[in-house]
């Protein structure tokens, strides 16, 4: 079975296919709402550093795992661990990618919502300087944006039934530099702004007053989540990686480029948020009422306004796609099922999960679970819970279970490419990175106080 897999066409099906999984509202949708909520720079500062030091190690990590077992997620540890609990870290990784691919799909359908908006003319030219009162009008109709999920769920259904090479490969290669050059052109015009210069001193230089245990705790959520690491998403991509590609490289090129595409987001949103005197700490809104505001300053915003938020449609449409296969490969393989009904039970089970997600922004808003909103714990549990807790876990089975020579063969290829600085990356691998994020999750719930305290 497993020498059937199918494998990506073409080198740059491959890091095209892991970018698309990578970059998508991960970085253009959360984490300007993220640096919002979380004081500016210097949440930037712990995300960048989270994601050299613990997201890339992570990374070739889970790709070895993949690449290696040849397998699903949890097929991937029941293969390299026969008969042990390590397959747990699977079905974490499986359950956190049900549950994001409920939020992130309601996000996502917002984005088509937007295009639509744009197209019948209702979003620009009706007088409204102020967008937020149009979102939250929007996001609190208990159908509008149901229906743009069901939608969105129903985009990429079509795609996972299609089949992996073939959709995936096809569709990440044309929208990925196409929404980088818009990317560009609207921090161009986001920056130029009267009093931008505000949102980038807000964006780029760091208060460390602002270093709370949260946000600390919130940068790495945002590392793992963006990187889409801890949940077995790279796991099943990198089974379908060919014998012969560069793990190490692609590892640095998705992680260089997806870092670069966020802070692309920061600059084309908070010059923006400052000069149109927006809340920074607007949340979840944050991008979709900032946006708006730079299109109508550009010449034929219509046009602009189109193209950007199809392109973010997309780009969200080649991660949920990977969400997707994350749960269909499994289900499909370890419950010996067609790709067709594993594919349906996903989808519904996810549509039904996206509903009580959509109805938090209106009729379920008052329904908090310790504070939070079902969006808003849905999002805590897998960014900041379940994806740390499965990095760390898989770096610790990797780190104590797998021989190194056998690692490194598969790092570099049976010894065909170099893989400079293997004792670092095995360093980090196996102390730094599970160490890191358990201290961070220690602090978050106040035991390092406490113990920092007791010995005063
Ligand atoms: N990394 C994606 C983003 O930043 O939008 C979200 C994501 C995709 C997370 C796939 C996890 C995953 F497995």
């Amino acid at each position: 079975m497993a020498e059937n897999r199918v494998t990506f066409g073409s080198k740059l099906g491959v890091i095209l296919a892991t970018v698309g999984c990578a970059v998508g509202l991960g970085s253009v949708w959360r984490f300007p709402y993220m640096l919002g909520t979380n004081g500016g720079a210097a949440f930037l500062l712990v995300y960048i550093l989270f994601t050299i030091f613990l997201g890339l190690p992570v990374m070739i990590t889970e790709f070895f795992v993949g690449r290696h077992s040849r397998s699903n997620t949890v097929g991937s540890f029941k293969k390299l661990a026969p008969g042990t609990r390590w397959s747990w870290i699977g079905y974490n990784g499986i359950l956190a990618a049900f549950l994001i691919l409920s939020y992130y799909s309601v996000v996502s359908g917002w984005t088509l919502e937007y295009v639509w908006q744009t197209l019948n003319g209702s979003l620009y030219g009706s007088g409204a300087a102020d967008y937020t009162e149009g979102f939250e009008a929007f996001s609190s109709d208990p159908f509008r944006p149901i229906f743009w999920t069901a939608v969105f769920i129903g985009l990429t259904h079509f795609v996972i039934v299609s089949g992996v090479d073939k959709g995936i490969e096809r569709a990440s290669k044309v929208m990925m530099p196409l929404l980088f050059l818009i990317l560009v052109v609207m921090c161009v015009r986001s920056v130029t702004l009267p009093d931008a210069e505000a949102g980038l001193v807000y964006l780029f230089k760091p208060d460390l007053s602002k270093l709370t245990s949260s946000v600390v705790l919130s940068a790495l959520g945002q590392a793992f989540f963006t990187l889409s690491l801890g949940m077995g998403c790279l796991i099943t991509y990198a089974s379908y990686f060919s014998k012969d590609t560069n793990m190490q490289a692609t590892a640095w090129q998705v992680t260089l480029i997806n870092t670069f595409v966020a802070v692309l987001a920061g600059v084309m949103i908070f010059p923006a948020v400052f000069s149109f005197g927006i809340e920074p700490s607007a949340g979840a809104e944050l991008v979709f009422i900032t946006l708006p505001n730079v299109f109508e300053q550009l010449p034929l915003s219509f046009l602009w306004s189109l193209i950007f938020y199809i392109l973010l449609a997309m780009a969200a449409l080649t991660s949920t796609i990977s969400l997707h296969e994350v749960a269909t490969a499994y289900v499909l393989e370890e419950f010996h099922l067609s790709r067709r009904k594993a594919a349906w039970i996903v989808s519904i089970g996810v549509f039904l999960l996206g509903i009580v997600s959509s109805l938090s922004f209106g009729v379920l808003k008052e329904w908090t679970i310790g504070g939070l909103t079902f969006f808003e714990a849905v999002d805590y549990l897998t960014a900041k819970i379940m994806l740390p807790l499965g990095g760390m876990l898989t770096c610790i089975f990797v780190g104590t279970r797998i021989d190194k020579k056998v690692l490194k063969a598969e790092l570099t290829n049976q010894g065909t490419v170099k893989f400079y600085l293997f004792s670092t990356y095995v360093f980090f691998m196996k102390y730094v990175a599970p160490a890191a994020i358990g201290i961070v999750f220690l602090n978050e719930l106040g035991v390092l106080d406490f113990l920092f305290k007791g010995t005063r």
